[in-house]
């Protein structure tokens, strides 16, 4: 396992994180247990996880209820202190008016809920799920500093922002001697590299950390989608996730099976031939690996420092 620091900070972090997104939503407390252990075995440090994350994303009424960061709070006894535990404030928690978004009043609400949950007196890395239109940064930034000095939380990062939003929020911590995010969480990978316009950018120009979520376009570079009409039983696709489908297109389809065959000839699989390539893109600190099987942890750590090749850059630019 590689090790980096996460952004300007001191804080050592793994190349791979564990995404706990399925956990307590598509697989039970069992299996998670066995993927948040090997993952831990393996030596990653980051766990990934929301407020959100859990069952009710998949209810009618779409809101979070908890269940990754609960069974996250139950495993952890004895190691927490070995983890960076990171987890998100931002989506509907209810249906109420407050019980969403980025106010002081719904993250200082929120941010106990967290902690019982995963029955921890502090978070390593609070990130704001997405950037809330309704409420001014001044606002967010200010609530998110008082939890840093109350040693609620140690660090705080963005997720889902666009390049100015991080300008927009850097600028304001500056001139309000508030805390400023130290990293971004966006998705990457082979099918979706948009970030590359401006954020990416952004995060080099600034030293922002970079976790990367969707390393493996949600399961569609892993090569078990052969159409959008064959679906693999146990696929979350199958189980119904929505925003898998928005890669389910003849281009990307047509892709993969060219990465594939790249991957096969150097004797690694898809899954693994697309981790080492977000790996390997300058400012990417860590790859959030979303693991629903045993074998998605083991995959990814054996290739956590596979040698990726100059000529292996140009021909996936070629694709
Ligand atoms: N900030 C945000 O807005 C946001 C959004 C999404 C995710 N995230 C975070 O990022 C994490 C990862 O996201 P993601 O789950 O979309 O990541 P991903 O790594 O792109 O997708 C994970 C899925 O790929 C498949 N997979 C992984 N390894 C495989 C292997 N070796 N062989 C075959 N299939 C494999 C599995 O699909 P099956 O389960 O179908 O087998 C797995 O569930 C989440 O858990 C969460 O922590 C954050």
């Amino acid at each position: 396992m590689k090790y980096t620091s996460l952004g300007k900070t001191g804080l050592g972090v793994s190349n791979l994180s564990l995404g706990t997104m399925a956990f307590g939503r598509w697989i039970d407390e069992k299996a998670s247990i066995e993927i948040l252990d090997a993952a831990l075995d393996a030596g990653i440090n980051v766990i990934d996880t929301a407020n959100f994350y859990g069952k009710g994303q998949d209810e009618s009424f779409k809101y979070g209820t908890g269940e990754s960061e609960e069974i996250i709070g139950r495993n952890l006894k004895g190691r927490r202190d070995k983890v960076v535990l990171a987890t998100k404030v931002g989506l509907p928690m209810g249906q109420d008016i407050n019980d969403f978004g980025l106010s002081r009043f719904h993250i200082m609400r929120e941010v106990e809920g967290s902690l019982k949950r995963l029955q921890t007196d502090y978070i390593d890395l609070y990130q704001v799920h997405r950037f809330d239109n309704e409420t001014p940064l001044e606002e967010t930034l200010s609530a998110l500093s008082d939890l840093v000095k109350q040693g609620k939380v140690r660090y705080i990062g963005c997720s889902n922002y666009a390049a100015w939003q991080m300008a927009k929020a850097g600028g304001i911590s500056n001139l309000l001697g508030l805390e400023s995010f130290v990293s971004s969480q966006s998705q990457y990978n082979l099918l979706s590299r948009e970030l590359e316009n401006e954020v990416v950018p952004f995060c080099l120009s600034e030293s922002m950390g970079l976790l990367v979520y969707s390393p493996m376009a949600r399961g569609m570079l892993s090569g078990k989608y052969k159409s959008r009409h064959e679906l693999p039983e146990d696929s979350r696709a199958a189980r119904g996730e929505q925003l898998i489908q928005n890669y389910f297109t003849d281009e990307n389809f047509e892709r993969v099976e060219q990465y594939k065959k790249l991957a096969e000839e150097h004797d690694v699989n898809l899954s693994q031939f697309s981790l080492s390539w977000i790996l390997n893109q300058p400012a990417v600190t860590s790859a959030i690996v979303g693991a629903s099987k045993l074998h998605h942890v083991t995959d990814a750590v054996q290739i956590s420092d596979w040698a990726w090749t100059q000529e292996l850059q140009k021909q996936v630019a070629s694709i």
